[in-house]
């Protein structure tokens, strides 16, 4: 909280072109909800350099993510968005958390875990402590709810846990995050092999719709989508893939899967895939137009960077100030 008003933070990285699934299980649900909150949505590039980086390259995309957050729907007159980079309470909070944070506790998360095994040459301390610097983006802010998919809820808890810990030495001092999950059927399947989720990472160009591919591209890398031979358009498990279009189809017009189940009752998957391309391909056509005028107008960009810094700094330093003091350094003197 902060003042009367509930905080809510998130953030996500720059790597990667973003997907449909980023957009439909993440952004969209940024957007739908923001109203109600005093919101924090930063690009977390901190975290992005625990895996190594081309800089030119992660200055780029960090830009376009953050175009990207307000092509999506924000207002960054309203919504605070912001690179974590510019704001130096990030950093600094996380130092004072891994002092509250055990090996123990992170030896067990099983991002890190995977992450390790796949740059097993680079298993840096960044990598390791990855989710204290979350702890910290979230706690920084006093954040109430936290929008997460799953694969991130571990990090949730483990920011619950050391928020809990840091409160019971030193009294009221930080809000205890509740994770925030979407509605179910916001979580995209891969088009390729619909067991797996649609990854920004995958090798498989036809895997994934980016957010930014041409409507042409959309439509057939729909048609192209892994189905089943079963011949029905069934909301079941044992059709993951069609199961998956259904999902894509109800999160962009909003119907329900029982009313898209009846309306193809006895077509044929063909048409079906073309249904759901084209209830892609107009969900984004108009994300896409504001994404290429916004990214044009770099004075604009710029203003939002900079008063969106200043804003994020003004609020993460009550939070700092605060812990500083509570953990023994000295006051400041001016
Ligand atoms: N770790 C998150 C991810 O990869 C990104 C992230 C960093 C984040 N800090 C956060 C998400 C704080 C929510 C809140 O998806």
């Amino acid at each position: 909280m902060i003042g009367d008003q509930k905080v809510l933070f998130s953030g996500m990285q720059a790597t990667g072109n973003l997907t449909l699934g980023n957009y439909l299980g993440a952004l969209k649900n940024w957007v739908d909800i923001a109203d109600e909150y005093l919101t924090f949505f930063s690009v977390v590039d901190l975290h992005s350099i625990t895996v190594r980086q081309d800089p030119a390259e992660l200055r780029s995309r960090a830009r376009k993510l953050l175009a990207l957050y307000i092509a999506a729907g924000l207002d960054p007159e309203k919504n605070c968005i912001y690179y974590q980079s510019h704001v130096s309470g990030h950093a600094e909070l996380a130092w004072i958390l891994n002092c509250f944070t055990y090996m123990g506790e992170l030896n067990r998360m099983t991002q890190f875990k995977d992450k390790a095994a796949k740059h097993a040459d680079n298993i840096n301390a960044g990598l390791f402590t990855y989710p204290v610097l979350m702890a910290a983006d979230i706690l920084l802010f006093q954040a109430d709810v936290v929008p997460v998919g799953k694969d991130q809820l571990q990090h949730l808890e483990i920011t619950r846990d050391i928020a809990q810990r840091f409160n019971a030495i030193y009294g009221d001092v930080f809000t205890v995050p509740e994770p925030y999950m979407g509605k179910v059927g916001a979580k995209v399947m891969s088009l390729q092999d619909p067991e797996k989720k649609m990854s920004k990472s995958d090798e498989n160009p036809n895997a994934s719709i980016y957010l930014m591919d041409d409507p042409d591209t959309v439509i057939r890398k729909f048609k192209r989508a892994v189905t089943d031979s079963e011949a029905q358009i069934l909301y079941r498990d044992e059709q993951p893939g069609i199961k998956n279009l259904i999902d894509i189809y109800s999160a962009c017009t909003g119907k329900t899967a029982d009313e898209v189940v009846k309306e193809f009752d006895g077509r044929g998957y063909g048409e079906f895939k073309m249904a759901v391309g084209e209830s892609v391909v107009t969900v984004l056509k108009p994300l896409q137009d504001r994404y290429n005028e916004l990214i044009k107008d770099k004075a604009y960009i710029d203003s939002i960077i900079k008063n969106n810094a200043q804003k994020a700094e003004y609020y993460s330093l009550k939070t700092l100030r605060k812990v500083q003091k509570k953990v023994g350094f000295p006051e400041r003197i001016r």
